[in-house]
C-alpha cells in the first residue's frame, strides 16, 4: 500500500484531501500514522514558518524515513500509537489520518483520540479502502473473486472500514462534511503485484485451503501474460470537529 501514495491516482487522493482540509499559515496539523512522512513536506509548506506539523508513527523504521524525508523544515517527528497519540489536548487546527484505521486494533478509539486532539471547529481528514472493492480481471472470474474474500477476511484487519469512515466518525462526535472516493487502477502486473500483494496473498490463500493450488497458479501466470487491470476504492472523508 506504500507503493499506492506514488501512482498517479496516489498522488490525486493525497492532493485532494490537503486541498480540502483547507490549511491556513501558522496551523498546527497532525498526521497520524505518518509513515515515512510522504505528505509532511506539503503540510509543512501549508502552515509556513509560523506553524507547526506533527507526525506520529508507532514504527521507528517509519519515522527515520520521515525524519530523513523532513530535514531542516518545521517538522516534529514522535514515536507513538494513534490510540493514545503524543498530543496535547485540544490543540491540533487540522489533522489526518491516511489508510492506518484498517490497521489498527481499535479504530473507535483512535478516532476518539483524535477529536480529544483537536481544537472546536478543526477540520480531520480520514482516508481508507474498502478491499471488498478490490477486482482483478481474468478469465478465471471465480478465482478473482476467491482473492478478494481471502484479502477481505484474512489478510486485512478491518478490511471494509472505508465505507463505514463516516459512520464511525459521526460516533467519535465529528460533523461530516465531504465524503468522496478515488478508485486507482493498476494496468502493470508487476506494480499490481507488489502493491496488493496478488502472489503473496494468494499463496497464504492456497495454503490455508482457501483457493485450490492448480487452479490459483493457472489465474496467476494468466494475469502475468496481461493485458492486466485491477482496481480498488478508496473513501475519504473530511469531517469538523
Ligand atoms: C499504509 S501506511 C500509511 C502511511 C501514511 N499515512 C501514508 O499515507 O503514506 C500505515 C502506517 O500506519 C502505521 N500504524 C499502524 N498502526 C499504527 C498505530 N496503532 N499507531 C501508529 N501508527 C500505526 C504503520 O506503522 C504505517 O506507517
Amino acid at each position: 500500500m506504500l507503493r499506492a501514495a506514488s501512482s498517479d491516482a496516489g498522488r490525486a487522493y493525497k492532493q485532494q484531501l490537503i486541498d480540502l482540509l483547507d490549511i491556513a499559515s501558522g496551523q498546527t496539523v497532525l498526521d497520524a500514522g505518518c509513515g515515512p512522512g510522504t505528505d509532511l513536506p506539503a503540510l509543512a509548506e501549508r502552515v509556513g514558518e509560523q506553524g507547526t506539523v506533527i507526525g506520529v508513527d508507532r514504527d521507528p523504521a517509519m519515522l527515520e524515513r520521515a525524519r530523513e524525508r523532513t530535514n531542516g523544515l518545521r517538522v516534529e517527528i514522535r514515536e507513538g500509537d494513534v490510540h493514545a497519540l503524543p498530543v496535547e489536548s485540544g490543540s491540533v487546527d487540522r489533522a489526518k489520518i491516511d489508510r492506518v484505521l484498517m490497521h489498527v486494533a481499535h479504530p473507535a478509539q483512535a478516532l476518539a483520540e483524535l477529536h480529544r486532539i483537536t481544537r472546536p471547529g478543526a477540520a480531520v481528514g480520514l482516508v481508507e479502502p474498502d478491499w471488498d472493492t478490490l477486482v482483478v480481471d481474468a478469465e478465471d472470474l471465480e478465482t478473482s473473486r476467491a482473492f478478494t474474500r481471502y484479502t477481505t477476511e484474512e489478510v486485512v484487519r478491518h478490511a471494509t472500514i472505508g465505507r463505514s469512515l463516516a459512520r464511525l466518525a459521526d460516533k467519535a462526535g465529528f460533523q461530516i462534511r465531504t465524503v468522496n472516493t478515488t478508485t486507482p487502477v493498476f494496468r502493470d502486473f508487476q506494480d499490481a503485484d507488489h502493491t496488493l500483494g496478488l502472489g503473496r496473498n494468494l499463496h497464504q490463500a492456497i495454503t490455508d485451503g482457501r483457493i485450490d493450488r492448480n487452479r490459483g497458479h493457472r489465474w496467476f501466470t494468466g494475469l502475468s501474460e496481461g493485458p492486466f487491470y485491477a482496481s480498488f476504492t478508496l473513501v475519504t472523508v473530511v469531517c469538523s470537529r
